[in-house]
């Protein structure tokens, strides 16, 4: 491709004179290793996955990017960058550079950031796996590549859909007019050439070979060697794993009371759990409010119609596996009678298979499948519906048809708004929801649940607000809104019915959600320097404020994505995209001016011409659905606490009642929120830190969970067990091959856990050394076998397979690393780069879906338009509201935006304007002092000393 030599070179050239230019700002040491760096070049692109990158670079890259410390990680599993320069809090800094870019700093961070580009091409190359177009991915279809395939068969409508006909029944099929003017209540024609694609009902993707998932079920010779028959769906036994490896210990169990607290919600009640110094409880019930849009393996909050045990019925693991007795039972405290009702499964009949390109044999699809019963865009569903059902639970505003109901109720009398209205008799409803708020996603409601769905409604309903006085101020002037059927009518303000609006409206609050969540929940999640940076160029690109270089890469990436080579189209895209940014990619189509034809010229994107509204998107060659390894690393149960520590926002500081979260569940909820008031939740869970992601950390109340529905004689479910099961049943693979096939270094042994950094105290490593015993009791050990090969993914460090024995001795007793569920493993690692709320196995998964969901979505790219948004619409996506805020000073360094979710509480709950203030990043507990540059430490701010939170013990 000629363009991407011409970049590449102007490229190198940049880099050549920054490094010469950057040499004079080199300490001495650093020169050699810098310099090998740049004679050896970048690293070859992996072509097959048993030679991937797995986070480990060349010694002398360490040595040019980071301290001394990179070099004794190198032995760990765990990836290099998190030991770079600048890449923790400021005691990682190098001090300061006469040229920051080139200065041990800039080296650190851009170094961190090309490891990450890294890993996304190798997951984008090595990890898609779609059920329904897997053999085409492989085989390619005549002389096209599968990797660069853009529409399939399988994405079609089929006959009985009731759209077949409007998309072209059965020729070509494209979606025109009202179905692609804005989202489908199911998700359909979000890509126009594939109408089906992402729609409610379809089933999950995966990120794992096949062949690797279910290998409980011995399918393939690898798994029975790497398992050697001691996996089952109850071995090891869930409950046995919940209490022993998920509990959290209580300093004075009669305070905490099983979660329950104590009577009154007095604040005298207290349950211990390990908090995240820098992460609130708001966003831990944000991330429940996303998953509940992006995925459901539940239909209306419903499983199977039979029931199966839990559990807490065996110790051990293998052929020794004896049944617990009354008294093991009765320390442990778990149930042998609880029952729960078996997954959903889409389709088990054996998986057909083929002879891949390879010469080998693939299944098609994997063993098992299920379907994911809501749409899996990130189009706010969980409040405007999925489907017929869930829609009909949504109601509108009877006075204005462009909003949504809220009514006057509790604290509304004094407040500005109304709030959600409750399920009524007529609405579809499973029994257990009766009495909560009528929303479309109703399941596993507590009062986090209800703050959010009440706050977006709020949001939804003050854009309808502005929008209409913008429309006084100018009824004639042009809304930017088109219709489709008519392109080149202008659609005046005065002219948009209330249902475009509504339909404008969703589209703005699921692009504000969208980049809440891109800018603001996950550069608080991996509280650091460079996913600040990589998070924000997912959005705004990594020239953000270089707009002729954002231009110039974002056409760039246009040009790549139409290629045929698979490494155009998909990798180098990729690389491109983070100039860029993804979202809007494809929104402009310029004419190419100036020497390389690189620059801007008239906009010639055109709504009457479906190439422009569908040319942003790019699937990489698979069908765009959330893989199950995905649900997996969501299973964020630890991050809910016990007990909420109720405030009112006129005296911030004092902790008035101390409220158990089971007393805001399902019916609940409802009254607990609109007594207590939005504003007042807002400030709760905003003070409140979340629970980290840890071992022994789950909420009591969720082990405990009052389930009626079922029936069973307990009538009660352990959750914290249930994840377990649940991912055993979907067939996710267990936690070192999960890693490996995520192109990560295994572990080989329990103790690869221990966190081996000098930071490390004494105390906490002794703590992780009771885990690993704990491991140990729970998962056992063998005698290994290094004839048996168990796995190609990837090959050990001196090329050869990898074995049973896993690099120690044949026939000595090894731990059953292989064995460990997904959740217990990435809980238990407790070696994270700084910041990091979640586990670098989870954020692996995140770097290749979470981009995905981006670059899948027409309306976070080419459709971000004001055809469909209205201008006024685009306006507010861009600015976080009517009109750009700018943040005071320069928060860890940088100039920005009032963030967008401060805005969203802002515009909902105008009385904690005083309390905001101060607050940069919504998710970071609001009393907390930021300190310098990612600070995690717990110290209170200047006006919140009293604040008992900081006095806490934990
Ligand atoms: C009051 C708080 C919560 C309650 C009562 C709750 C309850 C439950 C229950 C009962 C299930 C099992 C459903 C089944 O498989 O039959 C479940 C699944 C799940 N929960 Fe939670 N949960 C809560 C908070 C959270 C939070 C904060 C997250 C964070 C993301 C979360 C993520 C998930 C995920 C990913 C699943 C699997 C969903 C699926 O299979 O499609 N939950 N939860």
């Amino acid at each position: 491709m000629i363009v991407r030599k011409k970049v590449l070179l102007v490229a190198g050239g940049v880099v050549v004179v920054g490094l010469v230019a950057g040499f004079l700002a080199f300490p001495a040491t650093d020169v050699p290793p810098c310099l090998e760096q740049v004679q050896r070049g970048f690293r070859p692109i992996a072509t097959d996955r048993a030679h991937r990158f797995l986070g480990k670079v060349q010694p002398f890259t360490g040595e040019c990017r980071g301290p001394e410390r990179v070099q004794q990680a190198r032995a760990t599993p765990w990836v290099d960058w998190s030991n770079y320069w600048a890449t923790g809090d400021g005691a990682s800094k190098a001090g300061l550079s006469i040229i920051p870019r080139f200065g041990r700093n800039g080296r650190g961070i851009d170094g961190a950031l090309l490891d990450l580009e890294y890993q996304r091409i190798e997951l984008v190359r090595f990890n898609l796996f779609d059920n329904y177009t897997y053999e085409e991915y492989l085989n390619g279809r005549g002389p096209q590549r599968g990797a660069s395939l853009t529409t399939w068969a399988a994405m079609r409508l089929p006959p009985e859909h009731p759209n077949y006909g409007d998309v072209g029944g059965a020729g070509a099929q494209a979606c025109r007019g009202e179905l692609i003017r804005h989202r489908t209540l199911t998700g359909i024609c979000n890509d126009v050439y594939n109408p089906l694609m992402g729609s409610s009902g379809t089933l999950f993707a995966r990120n794992v070979q096949f062949e690797q998932t279910f290998p409980d079920l011995e399918l393939d010779p690898l798994a029975r060697a790497r398992h050697g028959g001691r996996i089952g769906l109850l071995r090891p036994d869930p409950q046995v794993i919940s209490r022993v490896l998920f509990s959290r210990a209580q300093s004075d169990p009669a305070r905490c009371n099983q979660g329950q607290g104590l009577p009154g919600a007095t604040p005298n009640a207290n349950c211990d759990y390990q908090p995240a110094p820098f992460f609130n409880v708001l966003a831990a019930f944000w991330i429940q409010f996303m998953t509940h849009d992006w995925f459901s393996h539940l239909q209306e909050g419903t499983n199977h119609a039979e029931q199966t045990a839990m559990g807490c019925a065996l110790a051990g693991q293998d052929a020794n596996a004896r049944p617990l007795s009354p008294q093991e039972i009765a320390v442990l405290g778990c149930r042998p009678d609880d029952r729960i009702d078996r997954t959903l499964i889409a389709d088990d009949v054996p998986a057909p298979s083929f002879r891949g390109a390879d010469g080998a044999s693939h299944f098609t699809r994997s063993p098992k499948t299920t379907h994911n019963h809501v749409t899996a865009w990130w189009d706010a569903s969980q409040i405007y519906g999925y489907d017929e059902t869930s829609v009909r639970r949504v109601k509108r505003d009877p006075a204005d048809p462009a909003k949504l109901l809220l009514s006057r109720r509790g604290r509304a009398q004094e407040e500005q708004f109304g709030y959600l209205p409750v399920l009524a008799a007529a609405d579809p409803m499973n029994p257990q929801w009766q009495g909560q708020e009528a929303v479309a996603f109703p399941d596993n409601w507590s009062v986090g649940m209800s703050f959010y769905h009440n706050l977006f409604v709020r949001e939804h309903n003050v854009f309808v607000n502005e929008f209409r006085k913008q429309a006084e101020r100018t009824p004639d002037a042009d809304s930017g809104l088109r219709n489709p059927a008519l392109p080149d009518r202008v659609i005046t303000y005065r002219e948009v019915t209330p249902e475009e609006l509504y339909q404008a409206a969703r589209l703005v609050v699921a692009a504000e959600i969208a980049k809440i969540h891109t800018t603001e929940w996950t550069t608080q999640l991996l509280y650091d320097e460079v996913l600040y940076r990589g998070m924000n160029a997912n959005w705004h690109g990594l020239f953000r404020d270089q707009a002729s270089l954002k231009r110039i890469t974002s056409r760039v990436a246009d040009r790549l994505s139409q290629s045929t080579s698979e490494e155009d189209r998909n990798l180098w895209y990729t690389v491109f995209a983070s100039g860029s940014g993804i979202f809007g990619l494809g929104s402009h189509k310029q004419e190419r001016r100036g020497p390389f034809g690189l620059l801007a010229g008239e906009d010639t994107w055109s709504l009457a011409r479906l190439e422009d509204v569908n040319g942003g998107v790019n699937h990489f060659g698979s069908p765009f659905n959330f893989p199950e390894e995905f649900v997996t690393v969501y299973r964020l149960h630890p991050l809910v606490p016990d007990l909420i520590e109720l405030r009112d926002y006129r005296r911030p500081n004092v902790i008035r009642q101390k409220l158990p979260v089971i007393e805001t569940a399902r019916a609940k909820a409802t009254n607990a929120l609109s007594d207590v008031g939005l504003a007042n939740w807002a400030l709760s869970m905003g003070r409140q830190r979340l629970g980290l992601l840890a071992l022994q950390n789950h909420p009591l109340f969720l082990q405990n969970l009052p389930m009626p529905r079922l029936g069973s004689p307990t009538n009660l479910v352990d959750v914290a067990a249930l994840d377990i099961l649940r991912d055993r049943e979907r067939g996710v693979p267990r936690f070192n091959e999960f890693r490996r096939q995520y192109g990560l270094r295994q572990l080989t042994s329990f103790d690869d856990f221990i966190d081996r950094r000098a930071s490390v105290s004494p105390e906490t490593r002794r703590q992780q050394q009771r885990l690993v015993a704990s491991l140990r009791q729970v998962y056992g050990q063998h005698v290994c076998d290094a004839s048996r090969v168990i796995t190609a993914a990837q090959l050990d460090a001196a090329g050869d397979p990898i074995n049973d024995c896993l690099g120690h001795p044949d026939g000595s007793l090894v731990d059953n690393i292989e064995d460990v569920d997904v959740v217990v493993g990435w809980l238990a690692e407790a070696t994270r780069p700084h910041g990091f709320a979640i586990s670098e196995t989870q954020f692996t998964v995140f770097i290749l879906n979470a981009s995905r969901r981006l670059f899948s979505d027409r309306f976070f790219t080419s459709s971000f338009r004001p055809e469909f948004y209205t201008q006024f619409g685009v306006d507010w996506v861009n600015n976080n509201g009517p009109e750009k805020v700018m943040e005071r000073g320069k928060p860890n360094g940088h100039r920005e935006d009032v963030s967008p979710l401060k805005r969203v509480l802002l515009r909902a709950m105008p009385e904690l304007a005083g309390e905001l203030e101060h607050v940069v990043n919504a998710f970071d507990p609001w009393a907390r002092d930021r300190g310098e540059y990612y600070s995690v430490d717990w110290k209170p701010r200047a006006d919140a000393r009293s604040d008992p939170a900081f006095g806490l013990r934990r």
